[in-house]
């Protein structure tokens, strides 16, 4: 069987919480295959809202395997704290959830070196999450880290405190202030209920299930302009959230990969710093966040909104091969009276492109294409393609023009039955 990825194409947050939860009933195994706390996915139904960070977002359909692959970074504590959330309402995921052994470890002193870097960076700080996501990975590239397998084989302690020993040492040529003891009691106990769940050689356990006929899919975290590689660097994540990511992120060899879902709001948004150049710092911005409710999952930040970025998004789309587009977020855009999609780039030399460029921050200018909107009232009860309004499945129409790709789903609200299949 193949492995469908489903994954964000602009700056994260574009609801992939909200499309995992509706199309998991179609799978047998949900896998996240990188980030960490970092993402927050929020899932909506039965008038509950859950955020999860390191959790698959298939957890709340019953009989599904949920994994969490190699290429994530786990926080013992943020995990901890999930798994006590989802007691809270009953939901009981011991038989349901699978770790990997490679998956790397997020330690206290991660968290404090992050916000020791960003401290020290002033105005060009990344606006990171604070999660202690870039050390993590910088300790696995490195080949420091400490992961999961360590935990439940000897000598563990050892390991940890020499890897500790290695970032006071680091922390040291920072004028920051910490205090480590806060956090260690928690970490500890945090690794002892990872420890409760099945820690599993993935790699193998998910190309064991591939083969039984098992249908498998991968839930992306963040969004592609946030690559390590491709994204707008620096101002970006520390791992690659493209469809590859899936690969090395849980050990399925490319020819595996069938379809990629690709996943963005019908506007723009970013959370922390970096180039956006649909950005609107006017009250149309002020009012998308409203409407939206654009406040981060994982750190209650306000998210910059803007309109839809067509050089952006298709950008995304070549770089993941996207195969079935999914639009989220439409109802946010009912009435305004006119809906901006930006089409091309200038640049500081006067140059109009319409690729997204090696660095985003020479852009000056954007050139619009400029769409009548639809109401709040013509939304109102919409549940299939027929029943929508015109302005809207001309809105849909031009994407799939500009893109080349169809949009098979549409998101007109959070909760999970607010969701129209167009295909
Ligand atoms: P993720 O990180 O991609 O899972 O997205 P987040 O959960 O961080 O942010 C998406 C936000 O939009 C959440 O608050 C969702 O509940 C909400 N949401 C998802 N789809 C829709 C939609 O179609 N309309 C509206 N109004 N909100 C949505
Ligand atoms: P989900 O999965 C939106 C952003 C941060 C910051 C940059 C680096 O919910 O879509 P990091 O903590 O990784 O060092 O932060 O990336 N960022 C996200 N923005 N959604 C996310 O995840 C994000 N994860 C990280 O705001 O700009
Ligand atoms: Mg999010």
């Amino acid at each position: 069987m193949k492995v469908d990825v489903i994954l964000g194409l602009q700056w994260g947050d574009e609801g992939k919480g909200k499309i995992v939860d509706v199309l998991t009933p179609k799978y047998d195994v949900i896998a996240r295959f990188q980030g960490g706390p970092n993402a927050g996915h929020t899932l909506e139904f039965n008038n509950i809202k859950h955020v999860l960070h390191t959790i698959p977002s298939g957890i709340f359909r019953e009989n599904q395997v949920n994994i969490i692959g190699n290429g994530v970074v786990i926080d013992p504590i943020i995990f901890k704290k999930e798994i006590d959330a989802l007691k809270k309402i009953n939901v009981d995921i011991s038989t349901q959830l699978f770790i990997s052994k490679k998956a790397h470890l997020i330690m206290p002193s991660h968290r404090i070196l992050d916000a020791a870097s960003e401290a020290s960076k002033g105005k060009t700080k990344i606006g990171s999450t604070l999660k202690g996501i870039g050390p993590a990975y910088m300790d696995k590239t490195g080949r420091n880290g400490l992961r999961v397998g360590d935990a439940v084989n000897e000598g563990f302690k050892e390991k940890y405190d020499a890897l500790l020993q290695k970032h006071v040492t680091i922390l040291e040529q920072y004028d920051f202030e910490y205090n480590l003891a806060e956090f260690e009691k928690g970490w500890l106990e945090g690794i002892e209920v990872l420890k409760s769940f099945e820690i599993v050689d993935s790699e193998h356990f998910i190309n064991k299930l591939l083969k039984e006929g098992k249908t498998v899919l991968a839930e992306g975290a963040q969004g592609t302009l946030l690559d390590i590689d491709f994204g707008s660097y620096p101002y970006v994540t520390s791992s690659n959230t493209i469809c590859a990511g899936a690969c090395t992120g849980l050990g399925v060899s490319p020819n595996r990969i069938g379809e990629v879902f690709g996943i963005f709001k019908a506007y723009c948004t970013r959370v922390g710093s970096g180039p956006f150049p649909t950005e609107l710092h006017c009250t149309t911005g002020e009012e998308l966040r409203a409407k939206g409710n654009e406040f981060g999952a994982t750190t209650g930040r306000p998210r910059r909104c803007g309109w839809l970025d067509l050089p952006a998004l298709n950008y995304s789309i070549m770089l993941n091969g996207v195969t079935q587009l999914i639009m989220m977020k439409a109802d946010v855009l009912s009435g305004f009276e006119k809906i901006k999609v930006a089409t091309a780039y200038k640049l500081n030399t006067g140059e109009v492109i319409s690729d997204f460029p090696y660095d985003i921050e020479l852009v000056t200018d954007v050139v619009y294409d400029e769409l009548p909107g639809w109401t709040e009232e013509e939304l109102k009860g919409v549940d299939s393609k027929e029943k929508m309004p015109k302005n809207l499945k001309d809105y849909i129409r031009y994407i799939e023009e500009k893109t080349g790709v169809s949009i098979t789903y549409l998101s007109l609200g959070p909760n999970r039955d607010q969701t129209v299949i167009l295909k």
